[in-house]
């Protein structure tokens, strides 16, 4: 019998890991990487795909070009860009994580997770992998998922990564939704910091009802891959817009706030705000309401568009290398997306 089914043996198992006692108090961003692809798709190159105008998409979006994957580039290879790059950048190995998230809603598979992609192709052994899909708000709730399962001592070093190849879910005969979005992965490495440093607080939420507003009908156990989903372009993001902005202004400050005031702290004594980048006519909404001088919002979409759950991963990583985003900064993290969700989380870096 024990021939038969040999014992699997686990050598490289180090006993450090899920241990209830390394339970950690301040958890923080040991370092951030991002990624996405060399690809650049112009709202020019768009007028020659569907009937828009550059100055539409700008006006309406503020968004000018968005990267966009190959047909060989799928969601793992930007989140394992960015992924080894923060772990480079926190000063660490591949084997010290022991908690890879992949917030992502365009995974490579359905099963395996990309989070176990992501696992096999850093060579990260034993460590807990999984996916979760916020949409775009993946950043902050991967973040936050990533900080509960670290409080209770499962993890001491988590890879947070958002990451989608959300063009491959673009219906590029839709100029409603084909002009907004671009592919990319944010990630980040969170570890012990000192006290006072690191997340302060967090806020979630949703409202399943308005999922109908943003969704993709067709290839889930509702509307399986058949001829008539894919011959009604069901397989495609199918977006409401308008009732989306109505709602995007007023849920990004309330949680922005929410999670402010969890902390004491108020929207003055934020040094930057890091909005989901999905319509610029939406962050100054947010501007405007928070009371916070433009110059705290890190802005970039008129690069890369709506990159989903990678958007404030990116918008971070960029921050931080040209100087703007420094350690001890005060950094508020918001974000809304298809669900619908939303989330908020106030930093110190
Ligand atoms: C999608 C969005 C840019 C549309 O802007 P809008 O000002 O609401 O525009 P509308 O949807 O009211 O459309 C206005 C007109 O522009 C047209 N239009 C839509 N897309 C267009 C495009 N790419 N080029 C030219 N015209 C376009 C519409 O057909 C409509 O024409 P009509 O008046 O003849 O019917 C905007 O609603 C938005 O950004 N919503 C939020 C979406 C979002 O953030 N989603 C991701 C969540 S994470």
């Amino acid at each position: 019998m024990d021939n038969l089914s040999p014992r699997l043996s686990y050598p490289e198992f180090d006993g450090a890991r899920n241990l209830k006692e390394s339970s950690i108090v301040a958890i923080g961003i040991l370092g951030i990487g991002s990624a996405y692809p060399d690809r650049i798709l112009t709202n020019h190159d768009l007028e020659k795909m569907v009937d828009t105008s550059d100055e539409w998409i700008r006006t309406r979006s503020g968004i000018s070009e968005r990267r966009i994957c190959d047909a060989d580039t799928a969601t793992s290879h930007m989140a394992c860009d960015a992924g080894r790059k923060a772990i480079e950048d926190a000063g660490l190995k591949p084997e010290d994580i022991d908690l890879i998230v992949v917030a992502t809603f365009s995974p490579d598979t359905l099963i395996p997770s990309t989070a176990c992609w992501v696992m096999a192709k850093l060579n990260i052994p034993n460590c807990a992998a999984f996916d979760i899909n916020a949409a775009c708000t993946g950043w902050i709730y991967g973040v936050s998922t990533a900080l509960g399962l670290m409080q209770n001592g499962l993890a001491r070093h988590a890879l947070v990564i958002g990451a989608d190849a959300i063009t491959k879910f673009v219906d590029f005969q839709d100029r409603a939704t084909c002009v907004l979005f671009g592919d990319g992965a944010g990630a980040a490495v969170l570890g012990e910091v000192e006290q006072g440093r690191g997340f302060l607080s967090e806020t979630l939420g949703a409202d399943g009802r308005m999922g109908p507003n943003l969704m993709i009908p067709g290839g889930g156990s509702a509307r399986p891959i058949s001829q008539e989903v894919l011959d009604n372009r069901e397989a495609y993001v199918k977006m409401q817009g308008n009732e989306v902005f109505k709602f995007a202004v007023r849920i990004m400050c309330d949680s922005l706030c929410g999670a402010l005031s969890k902390a004491g702290l108020a929207p003055a004594d934020l040094d930057w705000v890091i909005p989901h980048q999905a319509n610029i006519r939406i962050i100054e909404g947010a501007i405007k309401r928070l009371d916070i001088p433009r110059e705290r919002f890190i802005v970039n979409i008129e690069r890369f568009g709506n990159t989903s759950a990678a958007s404030i991963g990116i918008a971070m990583d960029e921050a931080v290398r040209d100087g703007r985003i420094k350690r001890g900064d005060l950094v508020g993290l918001v974000a809304f997306g298809g669900g619908l969700t939303w989330g908020a989380a106030v930093v110190r870096y």
